[in-house]
């Protein structure tokens, strides 16, 4: 079963109080990337359950997104494709703004790194508000995509996130109380 690498993994996870700021309790997934049997555990996890889904893009935001997702293309023999800060992406990009508790961000995709009517997966760290992980679903149905499911190691807050994923499903590992 999944239960002992799940263990695994969240006790790879440190947990830093009052980072970035006074409040927060972040959750620290570089000692997971050190921990190299517990990290391979949370790839093998995403990659069986992914591997026969016909799933041809993994596209993961910026910054720990890449780290997962593309560990996780390599595993189903899908693309790799990142969903990127503004100004990072060279070539000619779609972008889709979302909102953040001060401010706004953006979310930029290259046109043409995926085609119309491929199956997508987006892959991220952790969903707190899921205002990224919603901005990305717009970005890549713009695009053409076909949004089948986002996945991240570590959910902050359940039944309010769901909601906002625009009716696609998510799936997470981990849901530190
Ligand atoms: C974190 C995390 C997700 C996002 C989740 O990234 O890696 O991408 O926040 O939050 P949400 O569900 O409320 O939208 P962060 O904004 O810290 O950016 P970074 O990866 O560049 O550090």
């Amino acid at each position: 079963g999944e239960e002992p690498r799940l263990q695994a993994i969240s006790q790879a996870i440190r947990v830093v109080p009052h980072f970035p700021k006074q409040g927060i309790m972040f959750q620290d997934i570089t000692t997971l990337l050190l921990d190299h049997k517990a990290f391979k555990h949370a790839v093998d996890i995403f990659v069986h359950r992914y591997r026969d889904m016909d799933i041809s893009v993994v596209a993961g935001v910026e910054a720990r997104g890449f780290i997962f997702g593309s560990s996780i293309a390599l595993g189903i023999d899908a693309k790799f494709v990142p969903l990127c800060k503004p100004g990072k992406l060279p070539g000619e990009v779609i972008s889709e703004k979302y909102v953040l508790e001060y401010g706004t961000d953006c979310l930029e995709l290259h046109v043409g790194a995926v085609q119309s009517s491929e199956r997508v997966i987006i892959i991220d760290d952790l969903v707190a508000t899921g205002g990224t992980l919603s901005a990305a679903i717009r970005l890549l149905e713009l695009a053409g995509a076909e949004v089948v499911e986002c996945a991240c190691v570590i959910g902050l807050s359940d039944l309010k996130v769901r909601s906002k994923l625009n009716g696609k499903p998510l799936y997470i590992l981990l849901e530190p109380r």
